[in-house]
């Protein structure tokens, strides 16, 4: 009884010394306790670095982060104007380049008056021919006709041929970029003389026939004179003369077909020039091997300018080129 009349009698005092501990709790721990987890833990003591204190670390790392942003920042600027200054210097060449090219044209139509303004005419044709061409295999111009690829027997009944230089013909699409070459060639003092162009296979086999015959005359067989001159002239049905795409082209001052041709002034002019009018040098004295047929500097075959830039500028035969070696 009298420990309860104490414990009621003090009550009062209990819960207000309660109340004074619950209040120095509160601002213990609002004094002591950090405000968040990062700051309670420095990470620094933690790895046993010594610590630099929480917002001198932080102060470093965006001092930092902004000099960062400032050297990329100055490095992207020096990237823009390198690019400005190089793209400036490039329009500055081709404006050059232009001007003089006007400047060339300019005098060759001085010079060659009418044979200037025929190739300006053909050029037009030949720029409006080579907008319709295609680098697709199946595309008319680029048909591949070699000892394994014989031509179709119908394959000459679709095209239309033009006569040209009085008894050649060409397939007729390419007659203003033959035209276009020979004229070229000659403002640049260089002749050109046709020698060969469309061949139907009667034609061909009576030259191969004779040519076989010759062989067979110096003593080979039958077998052998047939192989041999399949390295000359192409077996009928498989020469690219059926297309009307191809050209035999030779020089006044060196009238045969023999390898001697590449030491003509005609020679170098058409292997530098051949592809601005869409024709490559077709039988490579490197590459006889995957054409089966022997070096021809005089045979001409034509693609398509852009076609015939890029496989005179890789150096492959166009075997190789279209990837077709069986
Ligand atoms: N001389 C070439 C290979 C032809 O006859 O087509
Ligand atoms: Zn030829």
């Amino acid at each position: 009884m009298k420990s309860k009349s104490f414990f009621k009698k003090n009550i009062l005092w209990f819960i207000l010394a309660a109340a004074v501990l619950v209040i120095l709790a509160v601002i213990a721990v609002l004094i002591f306790y950090p405000s968040s987890n990062s700051d309670r833990i420095d990470p620094n003591v933690e790895l046993g670095i010594p610590s630099t204190g929480i917002s001198e670390l932080a102060a470093e790392k965006e001092a930092e982060r902004l000099a960062e942003e400032e050297r990329k920042a100055a490095e992207e600027e020096a990237e823009r104007q390198a690019a400005e200054e190089e793209a400036r210097k490039k329009a500055e060449e081709e404006e050059k380049a232009k001007a003089e090219a006007e400047r060339e044209e300019e005098e060759k139509r001085e010079k060659y008056g009418e044979t200037y303004e025929e190739y300006s005419q053909c050029m037009e044709k030949v720029r409006e021919l080579e907008k319709t061409l295609s680098s697709d295999p199946s595309a008319w111009n680029m048909i591949l006709c070699n000892p394994t690829h014989p031509l179709p027997d119908d394959y000459i009944d679709g095209v239309e041929l033009s006569s040209i230089y009085g008894r050649f013909q060409v397939d007729s699409r390419i007659y203003y970029n033959v035209r276009a070459m020979f004229l070229a060639a000659e403002m640049d003092g260089v002749n050109l003389s046709m020698v060969s162009a469309f061949r139907d296979v009667d034609l061909q086999t009576r030259n191969f026939n004779n040519k076989k015959n010759y062989y067979i005359g110096l003593g080979y067989s039958e077998e052998d004179a047939y192989a041999k001159t399949a390295t000359i002239i192409a077996v009928p049905g498989t020469s690219e003369h059926h297309t009307g795409l191809a050209l035999d082209i030779l020089t006044p001052s060196y009238t045969s077909l023999t390898a001697g041709f590449d030491q003509t002034k005609a020679y170098a002019w058409l292997v530098e020039h051949c592809a601005e009018y869409g024709f490559i040098l077709r039988y490579a004295k490197d590459k006889t091997d995957i054409t089966k047929i022997i070096y021809e500097p005089w045979h001409y075959r034509f693609v398509g300018i852009e076609n015939a830039k890029k496989i005179m500028a890789s150096g492959l035969s166009y075997e190789e080129y279209l990837g077709v070696l069986d």
